[in-house]
């Protein structure tokens, strides 16, 4: 087991994730919306696919002109970690399978819904 995790994100037009790097290797899929990394200048559009080595800091955003909210699939192998500034940042948090079920059984709890049943998915 990796500690990785695979999700689906939905960030608004013109939001951004903090800046972060991935310890392993990242898969992602683009199913709505437009989004790249401040880093780079391509825009990944429905149906990029990308993949990124470990190591590279990025910054996810949704860019201003998308027509709607960005609905992106990512397979993440490890965690990854934030970063408390862009530029030569350092330490801020990190995320991984864990704290991200961690938050999923924090969700379920607050709108009352029945956590075993999430919990039952986990192998
Ligand atoms: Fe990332």
């Amino acid at each position: 087991m990796s500690g990785g995790f695979s999700v689906v994100v939905k960030v608004l037009p013109g939001a951004a994730l903090g800046t972060h790097y991935h310890i392993g290797a990242v898969r992602g899929f683009t199913i709505r919306g437009q989004w790249r990394y401040l880093e780079h200048d391509w825009v990944a559009k429905p149906g990029t696919f990308m993949y990124e080595p470990a190591g590279e800091a990025q910054t996810l955003v949704i860019t201003d002109d998308s027509p709607e909210p960005g609905l992106i699939f990512f397979a993440v192998e490890g965690c990854l970690i934030y970063l408390d500034k862009a530029v030569d940042g350092g330490f801020a948090a990190y995320e991984d399978g864990f704290t991200a079920l961690e938050l999923a059984r924090k969700y379920y709890c607050e709108d009352g819904l029945d956590v075993r049943k999430l919990d039952a998915l986990v192998r």
